[in-house]
């Protein structure tokens, strides 16, 4: 990865899916329509381990005429699925798989060895608390494709969220026992445009029709790319202030970035991004206090590995994620097994498609407006944020957020996770709850699993993050 053009490279940047927790009425049909069992996943290449959840993965139709499918991979929680929530997770990029980043990395139950080949299961996925399902969106995307190859080149917000909710409407067609369960969408980065625009689409069309199939109780967002003026001043006032770049470049930068897309900026301004990235050197954007994936990075991840506490499950940070998973997911034995359409599919599979991503078409500037629609619609919206991502760092999050000039139902505090330390800080706003992630990249599960797992507990709930526990016998 390259730190140069980080701000227009958004082909890194990742989004998150969402889940949920409350239960659910649905029954569950004794009788599967078939292409549910066929998409059954039985066993995976490298897992030698048993689970005790189901998961499927296949393909969905979304446009006959183009032959537009796209890819998903459903996992349902490991305890009691009929009582619990369903949550859609959807990586950004835009052009990002959310299997390569959302599943492998970040909040499914199956990661990626160093050695590309074995999987083991992470011990804070989310689907232990809800059903979780991820989506590659859109055509071009992970393993998701279209017949019509100019499609891939002409992707946009707009066909990007029309297609993923007809994804929803014939995925709930396959899966009829989570019809009508609670469901809520998350994500990051780029998502920060999906998301609530799925969103708006849900509601839209819920309101058109009787039946609610699709049964939205809300949406998450995580370093999410919201409104370009905010989030771009955020941006150059984070890398100024935690001293990653010269007074002057910072000026530089609030007089020729200020009013540029994210997406498409002006030559003058990626003259100055081009000197920001000049002085900040080698390092990852997306994760600002830890080592970038070099080539030297495995001899230098070597102590840290025999540092490991015995007994913790949690592992020592690794950068190179995306190469274990691109030689995973390009094993032939592992496409069968989930049912990859190879003939169909690009030939070969990577985290993020540089192709979708430079052929972007509509982005809108901000999202904000979409926001204030829906924070009357009733359904519970929260934003979080890793601080110590440089890409679209907590700044940038509280800049678009204050743009909404929202009421403050409960003042900004600290909150701690269960080891009584401060896991972030929290705000809540009418309509809106804004959560930070104290040490978190970009990817706020990847750096931190057990405090995002405490983060979509307390969102699926309803309940504000958590507070000091006192503890009366010390
Ligand atoms: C997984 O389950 C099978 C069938 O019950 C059993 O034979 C096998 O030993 C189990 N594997 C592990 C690793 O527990
Ligand atoms: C794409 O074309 C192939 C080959 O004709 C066909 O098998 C497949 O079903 C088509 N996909 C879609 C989504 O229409
Ligand atoms: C990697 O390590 C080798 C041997 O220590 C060294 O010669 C080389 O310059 C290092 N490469 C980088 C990119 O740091």
């Amino acid at each position: 990865m390259t730190t140069l053009n980080w701000v227009f490279n958004l082909s890194l940047i990742i989004c998150v899916a969402k889940l949920h927790f409350i239960s659910c009425r649905a029954s569950f049909s004794p009788d599967p329509p078939n292409q549910q069992l066929l998409d059954r996943v039985l066993k995976l290449p490298g897992q030698n381990f048993n689970v005790s959840f189901a998961h499927y993965a296949g393909y969905v139709t979304v446009n006959k005429e183009s032959g537009r499918a796209l890819f998903y991979w459903f996992f349902e929680a490991d305890e009691d699925p009929s009582s619990k929530p369903l949550v859609l997770w959807l990586n950004g990029g835009p052009g990002c798989s959310s299997i390569a980043y959302g599943l492998a990395e970040e909040i499914g139950p199956f990661h990626v060895e160093k050695d590309g080949k074995t999987l083991y299961l992470n011990p804070y996925s989310w689907n232990k608390v809800a059903n979780i399902l991820f989506l590659d969106s859109p055509v071009g995307v992970g393993f998701s494709y279209s017949n019509t190859s100019s499609d891939s080149l002409n992707n946009g917000d707009k066909r990007t969220a029309t297609d993923n909710l007809e994804f929803l409407l014939q995925w709930f067609e396959r899966f009829p026992q989570y019809r009508g369960s609670d469901f809520y969408i998350t994500g990051e980065s780029y998502a920060g445009h999906y998301v609530p625009q799925l969103s708006q689409a849900i509601v839209r069309h819920n309101s058109k029709n009787d039946q609610k199939i699709i049964n939205l109780k809300g949406f998450m967002v995580g370093n999410a790319l919201t409104d370009d003026f905010h989030d771009h001043l955020g941006v150059f006032q984070f890398l100024w202030s935690v001293g990653m770049i010269s007074d002057q470049t910072f000026k530089q930068l609030n007089v020729l970035c200020d009013f540029q897309s994210f997406i498409h900026a002006s030559e003058r301004c990626e003259k100055a991004l081009g000197n920001a990235d000049e002085e900040i050197g080698d390092i990852d954007m997306y994760s600002i206090f830890t080592p970038p994936c070099t080539a030297n990075f495995s001899r230098l991840s070597h102590p840290w590995k025999r540092n490991r506490k015995v007994g913790l499950l949690r592992r020592a940070y690794d950068p190179c994620t995306e190469r274990h998973s691109t030689v995973y997911f390009n094993l032939p034995e592992v496409q069968n097994a989930i049912h990859v359409h190879s003939k169909n599919s690009p030939l070969k599979w990577e985290t993020c498609s540089d192709a979708v991503n430079e052929n972007w078409k509509d982005s809108p500037r901000s999202v904000l407006n979409v926001y204030r629609e829906l924070l009357h619609s009733g359904i519970r919206i929260w934003i979080f944020s890793g601080d110590t991502d440089a890409v679209i760092p907590v700044t940038s999050t509280r800049y678009s957020i204050d743009a909404l000039k929202l009421p403050t139902v409960s003042p900004w505090r600290a909150w701690y996770d269960d080891d009584g330390q401060v896991g972030g800080w929290t705000q809540e706003y009418e309509g809106l709850t804004f959560v930070t992630v104290r040490g978190a990249g970009h990817e706020v599960p990847l750096h931190k699993p057990k405090q995002a797992l405490t983060l979509i507990k307390s969102y699926l709930s309803g309940n504000s993050m958590p507070k000091l526990e006192l503890v009366s016998d010390l």
